[in-house]
């Protein structure tokens, strides 16, 4: 399974790349916000594309922001043009999946973003998106079932054999992790804190704690 950090702050994506286990980034227009206001400065969108891709060897996610056709392949090449691991990220809409199946004949990978439902799914596979993103956390938050959605995904994509890679996004804890490797899900997309609570388990910290207790107990019994 591969992991993706969700964000564009570059301290971020440094502190998750030095752990070893980063495979890539996504960002979107409210994470390039949060990014401008913690560095304090305005930020060159394009500019910071290129520095995040330059950080990690896997791909990179840059959203476009206009919402027709010919605006979303504009946007597209220019994005797709920065590094090789751009991968351009496109709202599931008409324009957006008509956009994706153009950009897809261009050799241009998309990452078709703000899936909800498995029709929506279907299509972005069929026109060709190299991602899908289903977002899990926004469907909880209104007592619908992310996960549901994405083990219908998975199933249908193995009906058909299409290579869309299922990115499980909008990740609020450990469990969505556990329980979207558990479906097969190719990606997972999450927040720094979300990573380092991967790790975090209270009976590895009582185990240390003692072990290093008893090993200064150990030398202090030692001869000589
Ligand atoms: O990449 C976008 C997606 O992960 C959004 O997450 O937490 O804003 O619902 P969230």
């Amino acid at each position: 399974m591969k992991f993706f950090i969700d964000t564009a702050d570059l301290a971020e994506i440094q502190e998750a790349g030095e752990m070893g286990v980063l495979d890539g980034v996504t960002t979107n227009p409210s994470l390039m916000k949060i990014a401008a206001e913690r560095e304090g400065k305005p930020l060159d969108f394009h500019e910071h594309i290129a520095k995040i891709c330059d950080m990690v060897p896997g791909d990179v996610s840059a959203e476009v922001t206009a919402v027709d056709f010919d605006g979303i392949m504009e946007q597209g090449r220019t994005l797709a043009a920065i590094r090789d691991n751009v991968v351009v990220k496109v709202p599931l809409i008409l324009d957006g999946i008509k956009a994706i199946n153009a950009l897809a004949q261009e050799g241009i990978r998309s990452n078709c973003t703000l899936c909800f439902s498995p029709t929506q799914a279907l299509l972005a596979a069929k026109a060709g998106a190299a991602y899908i993103s289903p977002f899990l956390g926004r469907l909880d938050d209104i007592s619908s079932d992310g996960m549901t959605l994405l083990q219908e995904i998975i199933e249908i994509y193995d009906n058909f054999g299409y290579t869309t890679e299922v990115l499980a996004a909008s990740i609020r804890h450990p469990m969505h992790v556990v329980q979207s490797a558990l479906l097969g899900a190719h990606v997972a997309t999450m927040p720094l804190g979300v990573i380092k609570k991967l790790l975090v388990h209270p009976l590895t910290d009582i185990g240390l704690a003692k072990f290093m207790n008893d090993w200064e107990t150990f030398k202090q019994h030692q001869s000589g």
